[in-house]
C-alpha cells in the first residue's frame, strides 16, 4: 500500500451471515494491515472464517513478519468479525502490545478474557514505531460500536478507519479503488449502501459526527476494515458515506420502495393497481415480496428511498407476520421521514392497519389515508389503489435529490 505498510487481509466466501442475520452472497473482505518501522505494528486482525485467519498468517508470513515480532496489535473495533482471531494471535505474538481505547480494553477482557500488555489511547495520543511511522489515534464512538477508533498513520496519510467507510463484498483483482474497472462500479455501490444500511445506519449522525472530527486530517488513503481500499479517491468514499447518513433524515433518493406480501393474492392484485399509478412518474421503483426476499436488501433500498409503499393482509387479526419484521426492523435502522401509503386485504377484521399504526408511530412518516379493502378489491378501491401510488410519487418526485453521488 506504501512503503513498509501491507494490507495482510482475507477474503472471506461464505453462506454464513453477516452478524449471524445478513447475507454475503458474494462474500466480505476482513482487511487487516502491518505496518513496518523498527516496531511492526498490525492493524485489525480477522476471524477465524471461511480459512481467514489461515490467510492472514500466510499474508504475514510473505512479508517476512514472525507473529513473535510483532510489537503492537492495534484493535480500532473489538467485534469479533475483526477480532475473531485474537485469542489464538495473541498466543503467537505474546510480545505484541495490545493498542485500544480504554471501551476496548474492557471488551478484550469480556470477549477474550485478556487483561494483561494492553496500552490504552485516547483521541491525540500517538505511538512512534521509527523510520518515520507514527499512528496517531481518534476516537469515533459508535461507529460501529462504543469503544471504536480509527488510526492514522501520519507519514503515509493512510486512515486505517475500521468499519467506517467498509462494504460487503470480495475484491475482484485488486484491493484499490483506482484499479476497478467500470463494470465493477455498480456492485461496490451496492454492497456498500447494503452494508451502510443493516450495519451502520443506526449510527448515521455518530457517523458524521466521525467525519467532521477528522475533518483536518490530511487523508491520502482510506483502509476501511471491509471493502475497498480508497487510494485514488478518497474523498469519493466520505461523499457516499455522508449521502448515507443524510437518508436517515429528509435527505433521501426520490424513489420508491414498495414491499409487499399476500396470502391468497388479493393484497397482490391491489399492489398491480398501485404500482400502475406510481409507475406513471418514471421514478425508480424496487419491488420486494416478503417473505421471500431477504431484510438485508429491502433495508438497503427502503433506507435510500423517500418513498415507501406497505401492502400486507391481515393474519390472525393482526399483520402479516413477516410484515412486522419488517417494520420492526426499518424502526431499529432508523429509516424515517418517509412518504408512506399503507394498503391490504381482510377478511373478517382489519387488524393489520392497528399494527402498522403502532410498528410506525415513532418513525416520522408522513403516511396517506390507509388503503384496505374486504377480500379482492372493487373495481373502484383498484382506482383508488392507482390513486393512491400516483399520490406518493408526485410526492417523492418533488424532492430533489440533495446529495449528489462522487464518482469514484
Ligand atoms: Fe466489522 Fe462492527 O464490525
Amino acid at each position: 500500500m506504501s512503503d513498509g505498510i501491507y494490507w495482510i487481509g482475507a477474503e472471506v466466501h461464505t453462506e454464513d451471515l453477516f452478524e449471524g442475520i445478513w447475507p454475503i452472497p458474494e462474500g466480505v473482505a476482513l482487511n487487516a494491515y502491518a505496518i513496518k518501522g523498527d516496531k511492526i505494528a498490525i492493524i485489525e486482525l480477522v476471524r477465524e472464517w471461511g480459512g481467514a485467519a489461515l490467510t492472514f498468517m500466510k499474508n504475514l508470513k510473505s512479508i517476512d513478519i514472525d507473529p513473535k515480532d510483532v510489537d503492537y496489535i492495534i484493535l480500532n473495533h473489538l467485534e469479533p468479525d475483526h477480532t475473531g482471531f485474537f485469542y489464538m494471535f495473541r498466543s503467537l505474538a505474546p510480545n505484541a502490545k495490545v493498542v485500544t481505547t480504554e471501551k476496548g480494553a474492557a471488551l478484550v477482557e469480556g470477549f477474550y478474557g485478556i487483561t494483561d500488555n494492553i496500552k490504552i489511547v485516547k483521541t491525540g495520543d500517538s505511538i512512534d514505531l521509527g523510520k518515520g511511522k507514527v499512528l496517531n489515534f481518534v476516537e469515533i464512538p459508535n461507529v460501529h460500536w462504543p469503544e471504536t477508533q480509527v488510526t492514522y498513520e501520519s507519514n503515509s496519510g493512510i486512515l486505517f478507519s475500521s468499519d467506517a467507510f467498509g462494504s460487503y463484498g470480495i475484491h475482484k483483482g485488486s484491493i484499490f479503488d483506482d484499479e476497478q474497472p467500470e463494470a465493477i462500479k455498480p456492485y461496490w455501490e451496492e454492497e456498500t449502501l447494503r452494508y451502510y444500511a443493516n450495519i451502520v445506519a443506526k449510527f448515521s449522525s455518530s457517523v458524521l459526527s466521525a467525519i467532521e472530527k477528522l475533518a483536518d486530517v490530511d487523508i491520502k488513503m482510506i483502509a476501511p476494515a471491509h471493502g475497498l481500499i480508497w487510494r485514488g479517491n478518497p474523498k469519493a468514499i466520505i461523499n457516499k458515506y455522508i449521502r448515507y447518513a443524510n437518508y436517515s433524515k429528509e435527505l433521501q433518493e426520490p424513489e420508491i420502495t414498495v414491499v409487499w406480501g399476500s396470502m391468497y393474492g388479493n393484497t397482490e392484485t391491489m399492489l398491480n393497481a398501485i404500482l400502475k399509478g406510481a409507475s406513471e412518474q418514471e421514478i425508480p421503483i424496487h419491488v420486494h415480496q416478503v417473505p421471500n426476499e431477504d431484510m438485508s436488501f429491502i433495508l438497503a433500498d427502503v433506507f435510500k428511498s423517500a418513498g415507501l409503499i406497505i401492502g400486507c393482509p391481515t393474519y390472525e387479526y393482526g399483520m402479516f407476520p413477516p410484515m412486522r419484521y419488517v417494520l420492526e426492523i426499518l424502526n431499529e435502522k432508523l429509516t424515517r421521514f418517509k412518504k408512506v401509503a399503507f394498503f391490504g386485504s381482510y377478511g373478517w377484521s382489519g387488524g393489520a392497519l392497528k399494527v402498522f399504526n403502532e410498528l410506525s408511530e415513532k418513525m416520522k412518516w408522513d403516511i396517506e389515508e390507509p388503503l384496505l379493502f374486504k377480500g379482492y378489491p372493487s373495481k373502484e378501491e383498484l382506482q383508488k389503489g392507482e390513486e393512491l401510488g400516483r399520490i406518493i410519487a408526485k410526492k417523492v418526485k418533488e424532492i430533489p435529490s440533495k446529495i449528489k453521488n462522487e464518482e469514484y
